[in-house]
């Protein structure tokens, strides 16, 4: 089973670059399921019903989600209703979306766990028994792909190696910067720290520069809007065997030329 996991999808420019560099992999890879972050796919900031159209028309099935989920109010209409949207599973019971989906890959059951880490971060339930109880409750599926959305290494690392073997593959996102770490754990996990994100290259974390710097200095409040200028695209393909083992993983990784003059 080929899976192509797109890491998180910023504003139009990422929604747009997504599309046309997907169209290209697919034809050229055909993977068997994309998945894809989409927490900043709405203007930097959540989800519409309109950029999660968009993203499905461009050939992403699956999308997940994190601290960003609940930023487009109108996330509230249809997150209910669409099995594709996984949003954090650890947050309290009685919050609105699924923690997890099952899809069916070529008459495969693949089941899709979105968590989120608790550093620097909300303080949602424990990423790692929510896990627990998730494969406890579908422990006839040896298909399973975790994205662990958390800001520190350390969290990702720690939540991959203790369910090594467990889960097919743990892939993190958040923090919008691609780490050099894929790898494949001793007893057959996919794991990178981060896959990065798709969206502006020259923005910081995909928002325009300015705003965010002026808030550093000044600690005054600062509208934030989504970057424009040449976009980057950072996703990775891992590879399942029959039982849900990962065979190889590699980062796929665009990048559209700067065009301002460097010197
Ligand atoms: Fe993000
Ligand atoms: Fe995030």
């Amino acid at each position: 089973m080929k899976v192509l996991f797109l890491g998180d999808i910023v504003g139009e420019p990422g929604r747009r670059y997504a599309a046309q560099t997907l169209s290209s992999i697919i034809d050229e890879l055909r993977p068997d399921l994309v998945i894809a972050n989409a927490e900043n796919a709405t203007k930097g900031r959540g989800l519409s019903l309109k950029s999660a159209e968009e993203l499905y028309d461009a050939g992403i099935e699956i999308v997940t989600m994190g601290n960003h989920t609940w930023d487009q109010r109108q996330i509230f209409d249809f997150i209910d209703d669409d099995a594709r949207i996984v949003r954090p599973a650890n947050y309290p019971a009685g919050t609105p979306g699924r923690g997890y989906t099952v899809c069916k890959v070529n008459g495969v059951d693949v089941l899709i766990v979105s968590l989120m880490g608790r550093t620097f971060l909300s303080q949602l339930d424990c990423p790692f028994a929510t896990l627990e109880r998730i494969l406890a409750d579908h422990a006839q599926i040896k298909h399973v792909i975790v994205d662990m959305h958390a800001e520190t290494t350390s969290e990702k690392l720690a939540l991959a190696w203790d369910f090594d073997g467990r889960v097919s593959a743990v892939i993190g996102t958040h923090t919008h910067v691609p780490t050099a770490d894929e790898d494949i754990l001793p007893n057959g996990t996919a794991y990178i720290t981060d896959v990065g994100m798709v969206g502006p290259r020259d923005g910081i974390l995909g928002m325009r520069r300015r705003e965010v710097i002026l808030r550093m200095r000044t600690h005054l409040p600062q509208r934030f809007e989504v970057a424009d200028g040449p976009r980057q695209f950072c996703a990775v393909w891992f590879e399942l065997n029959a039982e849900g083992k990962a065979l190889n993983i590699q980062p796929i990784r665009r990048c559209e030329p700067r065009q301002e003059q460097r010197f």
